[in-house]
């Protein structure tokens, strides 16, 4: 089983011609709103992918938070355990996406925010049965420090994305299974520019924090693997016109995951995860642009 531990957004998708500069004003071309948050997509992404998903994360007692559980239900993730709160609003993320699309996303964490170290203590019978638990960051830094503490007592691997990366702390990286960063987190987490970050430098920030691999996603030009005392790899990713890059690095981790558990090789894996994601930015939205396992199998063919 995958236990997925993080944020549940409802996402307001603004479209705009060009993303609004410091002190600019823009006017918005559209606006609609879609189910979303980096646990929910990577969720959602690993079981459309064919994944046993577990959530657990927390939602208002509102409309928004029936929407969104609604949609995590409708593409088969276990909702059972996630917690509904009256106290606070569900979550939104404000994003900007524009003509050439690109985004920038401001999330108001609300109720994500009440996923507390104690909710995550309460199930803790989760992660005796998960084989993967998956984190990032839009919940409070100690739930997912207590999520990596109960992973490691039941020995579940632990897949951490840290996005948004001005909320992390160096404590989390301690053995990650595998961690998966795009390139400007992975320039943030080693202190060392993108264009400047070598082989080296990635086996020895996974030898200081006994990481097991990392995974650093290139955008148009592929991922790369990283595993420790081993060559590195990059994988390609999949041609494709894309119209809303929402989501993308969500859909290729939970499809990623999704692979692994079913105990495909790094090449299938990754074939899958850059096809799954070369998909989803051709479509608009998130969860509902992330195509199902066949469709990835038959566009792979
Ligand atoms: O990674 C994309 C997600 O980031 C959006 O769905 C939004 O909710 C923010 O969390």
């Amino acid at each position: 089983m995958i236990l997925v531990v993080g944020s549940i957004n409802m996402d307001v998708n603004i479209r705009v011609k060009s993303l609004p500069k410091p002190g600019e004003t823009v006017l918005a071309k559209g606006i609609t709103q879609s189910p979303g948050g980096k646990g929910a997509n990577q969720a959602v992404a690993a079981a459309k992918a064919g994944g046993d998903v577990v959530m657990l994360g927390c939602v208002g007692a509102d409309e928004a938070g029936d929407a969104l559980l609604a949609s995590l239900d409708q593409f088969g993730v276990n909702t059972k355990y996630i917690m509904r709160t009256k106290d606070v609003p569900s979550s939104k993320a404000y994003i900007n996406i524009s003509d050439d699309s690109e985004n920038n996303i401001v999330v108001d964490s609300s109720a994500n925010w009440m996923v507390s170290p104690e909710y995550l203590l309460k199930h803790e019978e989760l992660f005796r049965q998960a084989e993967y638990c998956i984190l990032q960051l839009e919940i409070p830094s100690d739930s997912v420090y207590m999520a990596e503490q109960l992973s490691k007592k039941y020995g579940v691997k632990i897949v951490f994305n840290p996005s948004p990366i001005d909320s992390f702390e160096i404590r989390l990286l301690e053995n990650v299974d595998t961690l998966i960063v795009n390139q400007t987190e992975g320039e943030i987490l080693s202190q060392i520019p993108a264009d400047e970050i070598t082989d080296k430098d990635w086996q020895q920030l996974m030898e200081a924090h006994n990481i097991r691999s990392v995974v650093q996603t290139l955008g148009s030009r592929g991922s790369r693997l990283y595993v420790r005392d081993e060559e590195a790899v990059t994988f390609p990713a999949m041609k494709c016109e894309a119209i809303d890059t929402t989501g993308a690095g969500d859909t290729f981790l939970g499809a990623l995951i999704a692979m692994y558990a079913e105990g495909k090789d790094d090449r299938e894996a990754f074939r899958f995860a850059a096809a799954a994601s070369g998909i989803e930015v051709t479509r608009p939205g998130t969860q509902s642009a992330m195509p199902t396992r066949e469709e990835v199998l038959s566009k792979i063919k």
